[in-house]
């Protein structure tokens, strides 16, 4: 890479839910501001094919296509600027993933923490291991994987429990690497420790799963509902209140300045009454919201211009996914027929291909060996040796390289020079 190229990065989120505060200030903030980063080259999917691995409802899938995408244009992205696509709108990528499915050992992801997870569970329940575990849960990584290598990004903004998956897809290309030739990049997770985990109402980390989550896009009352649920401790108004293991005010403090939070703080510590706080807290995230809310509002209105831009980022992406698709399909022997050297051109092969020995007993009770080029094509044929030790010690002097004294012995198949012998032998000697 020369120090100019650009650092690819590169986010995928799973479109089975409706975004919400957690993965606004976790996920969407974030990104935004990393895209407009100078020197970079941003790729943001949506991950629907993932999606099929834990949601079976073709209404909630297309719900939350719609509604990921509307989130993405509504807090900021220029889809000029960035690639914004959807991942079942690339055909290559499910077709890397079956490259990359063969060389993945099913050990490998045996320990993969969401299957594992699964498995543990049933086991727990005294169940089959394998209980409600689909083949698409034990292929997520490598499904993952290919979201990755196929556009050769660099970096990987996750969440901790994601940074395994990041591993697996750098020991996958490292494999398919080693097999095949330097084709694939080789990823690393990226984990901003700066980025706020938001506690959800309930003061757990805010998550789907936990039923302590406030959408993204809450009409105002709702959302005034919800930030008014959020659970504090008994504490009356006029009496001081500790900021330390206050949800209220950590998630306060994921969206305002630092010299708001302080005032914040010194509101807690002069006993700000929780009513006041709360009201606090609302004003200042719709603040920040409410601009997206509008945007949000009038593109979730527009479905067919959603689908449309994305269907551009898909045309841009495969711009590059096509081609570099040939070549790795290529490299594994994916090839045209049409495109194997002609018999005719046995001279010029026999000087590229790697030759190799065959050894045999014929009728006559004699012991041969044939030297074949690396596409089986005959380039010389022995006379008969009285022992298999005689013709043994022949090809491992024709495996170093020199033919001399062996000359007689050896006659060249059609169209073959004594050059082109040699010099794949000598081929054979460095290799
Ligand atoms: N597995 C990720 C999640 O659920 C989503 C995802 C799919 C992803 N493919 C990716 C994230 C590639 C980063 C890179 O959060």
């Amino acid at each position: 890479m020369s120090p100019t190229a650009p650092i690819r990065f590169l986010t995928g989120i799973t479109t089975t839910g409706t975004p919400h505060l957690g993965n606004y200030v976790g996920a969407f903030r974030p990104a935004i501001e990393a895209s407009r980063r100078p020197g970079t080259e941003n790729f943001y999917f949506l991950a629907d094919y993932h999606a099929l691995i834990k949601c079976d409802e073709p209404a909630r899938v297309q719900r939350s296509t719609l509604e990921i995408a509307a989130t993405w244009l509504a807090v900021g992205l220029d889809p000029e600027r960035v690639l914004f696509y959807r991942q079942s709108d690339i055909p290559e990528i499910p077709e890397l993933t079956w490259l990359l499915t063969c060389l993945t050992g099913k050990g490998v992801l045996n320990r993969a923490h969401a299957y594992k997870a699964s498995v543990d569970k049933n086991l727990a329940a005294g169940n089959d291991p394998d209980v409600d575990v689909t083949a698409g849960l034990f292929m997520y990584p490598v499904l993952m994987a290919a979201d990755i290598l196929m556009f050769k990004a660099h970096k990987i903004p996750v969440g901790r429990d994601q940074v395994q998956h990041v591993e697996m897809a750098r020991d996958i290309a490292n494999s398919f690497n080693h097999l095949y030739g330097d084709l694939l990049v080789l990823p690393e997770a990226q984990i901003d420790e700066t980025v706020a985990l938001l506690p959800g109402v309930d003061g757990r980390k805010m998550s789907k799963s936990y039923d302590n989550h406030i959408p993204l896009f809450a009409p105002r009352e709702q959302l005034r509902k919800l930030i008014a649920g959020i659970v504090t401790d008994s504490r009356a108004p006029g009496e001081p209140k500790a900021t330390e293991g206050s949800a209220l005010f950590q998630i306060y403090e994921a969206f305002a300045s630092v010299d708001e939070t302080a005032q914040f703080a010194k509101a807690f510590a002069a006993g700000i009454s929780w009513a006041d706080a709360k009201q606090q807290l609302f004003e200042r995230i719709d603040q920040e919201i409410s601009p997206l809310r509008e945007r949000y509002e009038s593109l979730i209105a527009d479905p067919a211009l959603i689908e449309a831009t994305l269907r551009r980022g898909a045309e841009k992406a495969r711009a590059t996914a096509t081609p570099y698709m040939r070549q790795l399909r290529e490299a594994v022997g994916l090839r045209s027929l049409a495109s194997q050297a002609a018999p005719a051109k046995k001279d010029k092969q026999a000087k590229a291909a790697l030759p190799s020995f065959k050894q045999y007993r014929e009728a006559d009770g004699l012991h041969y060996f044939k030297v074949v080029d690396a596409g089986g094509t005959l380039l010389a044929q022995s006379t008969g040796f009285g022992s298999p030790q005689d013709a043994g010690r022949a090809v491992a002097q024709l495996k170093q390289g020199r033919l001399d004294g062996l000359q007689d012995t050896l006659q060249l198949a059609d169209g073959v020079t004594p050059a082109a012998l040699t010099q794949a032998l000598a081929l054979l000697a460095q290799a």
